[in-house]
């Protein structure tokens, strides 16, 4: 069997397409949604995400900013920023790009923000509405894999999904994602990490399997049922002397062998890595309807 691959470039146009439709509607009832990206310091990573986040912004007809800091920024000086933001209605999303600087307390960054305000749904409130199956926004990357998932045909309800990976960004959310009694989750749900033992003999059960661990190639064809769906969240820049840069990079499977054997796979770069901004901007739309009183 050669995997379908499932395309986050596709499904993410898909849905900015329907979101275009949506702002221009929105736009004539006096509501531009406005969304405030903050990056501290100049991790190259961090800096393309943001550049293509003010990308997506633009495409879209959506008011954006980037509040760009030097690395020595202080944590009182960033929080003011956040108080600032906070109380600007101009914007409805602010986003703080992650990882911050070693001396800055990332908790206290997004407990200070304003949480019908956070578009990357971190803040402890809304990680708390999600549990308890109130969510406004769905963390963005796992929102997008979940839309993946439905969009391509592959429904989540009632599959056991096995994800392998435990961040507060990818692993917690996806699995609180796709418990909900809700359209698109119903799911059964294994969470996998580094204390599991035998990891290959669960991820063997999985009609879903999700790789978010951050390990080069973790995941290897004898950890994959024959016709399983596939999806990486990784995204490693591992040593490549043929490539022009001299690296590349790789998700946490590998993608060569289980394709072979996968029913449909993400690639990595061009599967899920587009559907995080697409996401965002579904949220910042959401953001500023629900500033408006609008559903
Ligand atoms: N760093 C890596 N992924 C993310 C994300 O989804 N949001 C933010 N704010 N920072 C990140």
């Amino acid at each position: 069997m050669t995997a379908k691959l499932i395309l986050g470039k596709d499904i993410g146009n898909q849905i900015r397409e329907e979101l275009k439709t949506e702002v221009e509607g929105l736009k004539k009832k006096g509501v531009h949604p406005g969304l405030a990206v903050v990056l501290v310091g100049e991790d190259p990573a961090s800096t393309v995400y943001v550049t293509n986040k003010g990308q997506a912004c633009r495409d879209l007809g959506i008011h954006e900013e980037t509040f760009g800091l030097p690395a020595s920024t202080s944590e009182a000086e960033l929080l003011a920023l956040v108080d600032r933001l906070n109380a600007d209605p101009k914007f409805h999303g602010i986003l703080v790009q992650l990882p911050l600087p070693k001396h800055i307390d990332s908790n206290k960054v997004l407990l200070r923000m304003n949480p019908d305000k956070d578009v990357d749904g971190f803040h402890p409130m809304n990680v708390g509405r999600l549990m308890v199956g109130e969510p406004i926004f769905l963390p963005c990357t796992p929102a997008g894999v979940q839309q993946m998932l439905v969009r391509s045909g592959n429904d989540p309800a009632g599959k056991h999904v096995v994800i392998c990976g435990r961040s507060n960004i990818v692993g917690k959310p996806m699995a609180n994602i796709l418990i909900q009694k809700a359209k698109g989750a119903n799911a059964t749900v294994t969470l996998c990490h580094t204390g599991t033992k035998d990891m290959a003999s669960i991820t063997r059960q999985a009609d879903i399997l999700i790789a978010a661990m951050g390990v080069p190639k973790a995941i290897t064809a004898d950890m994959v049922r024959e016709g399983a769906v596939v999806i990486d969240v990784g995204v490693n820049r591992i040593p490549d002397p043929s490539a022009p840069k001299g690296t590349r990079l790789v998700g946490d499977t590998d993608f060569e062998a289980i394709k072979e054997k996968a029913s449909a796979i993400t690639p990595v770069p061009g599967g899920v890595g587009p559907m995080t901004i697409t996401m965002l901007m579904v949220n910042t739309v959401r953001a500023a309807k629900a500033a408006h009183g609008l559903k």
